[in-house]
């Protein structure tokens, strides 16, 4: 007798010393999440997760001029997204350009530690850069070249709106880009888990990755709660509207998760940047309309809010369109998929679980001419 462990729930799939999930708190290489979203910044944590340690004040240094260096993306690849329909998803642009610059990478299959650590310095790079392209050509505008000097959070914001961002904007983005960085073996990770684990190339694993960050049970979430607050307009609307959505059995976006369930860490700090910034935009009512959805699912389902339910108005405050909002995350996330495949690759196996059969059994073959 088998047991089937229906999603893989509970399931412990191997060991990893990169971030843990434990009494509701979410740690990256032993720090607390709360610590570093209060007193780091994205780059740090990308050495951090790497690296398996805080990088001393020139390690830092260096990381942060290979980013800069590693951000720009080749013009064939650009091309790809200037030939693109106009109205296609952003994640699926990105995930085929993503694909692409494997194309134009010479170490796309060198398989060598040094060259992997390189190639992760590369997507982490370029990954807002073409964020931020895509935006700029489904626009009818000019991709705006990547900065020669500040973080990942400020030339993103700077290609993206070409202009100078606002300093609260990049302070509040790279503290979103901290949150989203890792966390353990969710679905899109444990993908390029198993991509990869085949010996398949890093390329092969993040663009897994993406694939299975898209779907709105895991990061394609927050577009969907844009899209209900969106729908629901007005604080005074927000209780019929969750009402009926209950009643009818469907879900509420940005509620839930597989591990937490007395709350998701990173959503309270989601929440204060979602108070801070709807105000600083004049649009509050997002914020109260989140406040009040969080109430009411909390009373009628005991559901709380994830990371992609206060997040949805953070990037709407930084003047984010809403099917950007999961490209977004994956901008952060790429760190954490990297650090991951790294991993992987230093201790692999691969990983092949097994299903119980239930389909029918002593099948006959029936000849084609004599099947009804
Ligand atoms: N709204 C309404 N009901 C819900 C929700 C929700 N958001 N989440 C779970 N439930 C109910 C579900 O209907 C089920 O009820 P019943 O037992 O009566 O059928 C019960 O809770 C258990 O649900 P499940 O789907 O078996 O739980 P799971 O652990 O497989 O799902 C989840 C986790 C995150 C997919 C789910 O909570 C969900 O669909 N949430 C909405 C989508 C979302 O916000 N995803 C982002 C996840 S966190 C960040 C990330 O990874 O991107």
């Amino acid at each position: 007798m088998t047991t089937v462990a229906k999603g893989l729930e509970g399931v412990v799939a191997a060991t990893s010393a990169i971030s843990a999930i434990e009494n509701g708190m979410l740690t990256y290489r032993g720090i607390d999440i709360d610590v570093l979203a209060e007193r780091s910044n994205f780059e740090e944590v990308v050495y951090l997760l790497w690296h398996g340690r805080l990088p001393k004040a020139s390690e830092l240094e260096a990381l942060r001029s290979a980013l800069i260096e590693a951000a720009g993306v080749p013009e064939d690849v650009l091309a790809v997204l200037r030939r693109a329909p106009q109205n296609t998803h952003p994640m699926t642009v990105l995930r085929t350009a993503i694909s692409a610059l494997a194309l134009y990478d010479a170490e796309a299959e060198d398989m060598s530690e040094a060259a992997n650590i390189r190639k992760a310095v590369r997507l982490v790079a370029k990954t807002p850069t073409l964020v931020a392209a895509w935006q700029r050509i489904r626009s009818g505008e000019e991709p705006v070249a990547p900065r020669s000097n500040g973080s990942i959070a400020e030339s993103f914001l700077t290609m993206l709106h070409g202009r100078e961002p606002d300093p609260t904007h990049v302070e509040a983005l790279d503290k979103a880009f901290i949150l989203h960085a890792d966390h353990e073996f969710n679905a899109s990770t444990f993908a390029a888990r198993v991509t990869v684990g085949t010996l398949s190339d890093m390329y092969s694993g993040v663009v897994a990755a993406l694939g299975a960050l898209k779907g709105p049970l895991h990061g394609g979430a927050n577009e969907q709660v844009m899209a209900m607050l969106e729908e629901i307009g007005a604080p005074d609307r927000v209780e019929a509207y969750i009402r009926g959505k209950l009643e009818r059995k469907e879900r509420i976006m940005g509620f839930g998760h597989r591990v937490y369930k007395d709350g998701d860490p990173r959503a309270k700090h989601l929440r204060e940047m979602s108070r801070r910034l709807t105000e600083s935009i004049g649009e509050s009512k997002w914020y109260a309309m989140s406040v009040a959805i969080e109430r009411l699912v909390g009373e009628l389902k005991g559901l709380k809010p994830n990371v992609d339910f206060y997040s949805a108005s953070v990037y709407h405050s930084l003047g984010i369109p809403r099917d950007l909002f999961t490209p977004i995350f994956a901008i952060s996330r790429m760190a954490g998929w990297t650090a991951h495949i790294l991993e992987q690759y230093s201790d692999n196996r691969l990983i092949r679980p097994r299903a119980e059969y239930v389909g029918p059994s002593n099948v006959p073959y029936v000849p084609i001419e004599a099947r009804g």
